[in-house]
């Protein structure tokens, strides 16, 4: 299985922490914020890994990460995003590096403090379709949130100012090699941005979105409460 980190955007909810460099880059606690995910994916067996980034400074990612042999890695692959059309544009990106294969898409700015080594195995076996991590939250409407019957999750509603369950979906999805043919069917949101939300919607459609609920603390960090929150939890555990 190959590994993404999506860590493009302008992250203009920290400006101007961002004004001059990539969200992804800026510190939590004693080490760069994409050090994280990359970590996540590296502690799950993954060594086949793509960053995609984008802006004015991706440059500092090659500068700082190079072949990522502080991680034990032979090589990191890198892509571009020459616009700001969203996360699951951003994931488009890779469909070559892909190649058909399974993926385990990591958000840049999603710090976990377990390993995902069992989800990914469960992911593994499973024939086809997707697998998403589930995290109950107290603030579900700053993100996806999962609606269930009985067991099932029948549809995911992108950040709804009424939350049907306190079921955030975290930024990290597993997916199979027909993503790429579903994110080209996607139409903008209304921001403008081809919706991760809508990927996953979508293999409910078809009855293949399988879940796990994550262990452990998970947090973003792209909002200054989340980010110290980041840097919090993260200082607590060294
Ligand atoms: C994105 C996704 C959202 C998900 C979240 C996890 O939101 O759109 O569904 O719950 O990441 O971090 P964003 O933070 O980009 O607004």
């Amino acid at each position: 299985m190959k590994g993404i980190i999506l860590a493009g955007g302008i992250g203009s909810r920290l400006f101007p922490l961002t004004k001059i460099t990539n969200k992804h880059l800026l510190p939590v606690y004693n080490e760069p914020m994409i050090y994280y995910p990359l970590r996540t994916l590296v502690d799950a067996g993954i060594k086949d890994i793509m960053i995609v980034t984008g802006g004015d400074h991706a440059g500092n990612f090659l500068r700082l990460l190079g072949n990522g042999k502080e991680f034990g890695l032979k090589g990191i692959n890198y892509a571009y995003q020459e616009k700001e059309g969203g996360i699951a544009e951003a994931l488009g990106l890779a469909e070559y590096f892909a190649d058909g294969e399974k993926v385990v898409v990591v958000l840049g700015d999603n710090i976990i403090e377990k390993s995902i080594r069992a989800e990914v195995s469960a992911f593994d076996k499973q024939t086809e379709g997707a697998r998403i991590l589930l995290k109950e939250v107290e603030h579900p409407e700053r993100f996806g949130v999962a609606e269930f019957e009985g067991d099932r999750i029948v549809k995911i509603t992108e950040k709804p100012k009424m939350p049907m369950t306190k079921y955030a979906v975290t930024g990290i999805y597993m997916y199979d090699g027909k993503v790429f043919d579903i994110i080209k069917t996607l139409k903008p949101s209304g921001r403008g941005e081809l919706e991760i939300t809508d990927v996953n919607n979508s293999y409910i459609q078809k009855g293949t979105l399988t879940y796990s609920k994550l262990e452990g603390w998970w947090t973003d960090a792209g909002t200054f409460d989340s980010l110290l929150r980041a840097n919090n939890l993260v200082a607590a555990m060294k």
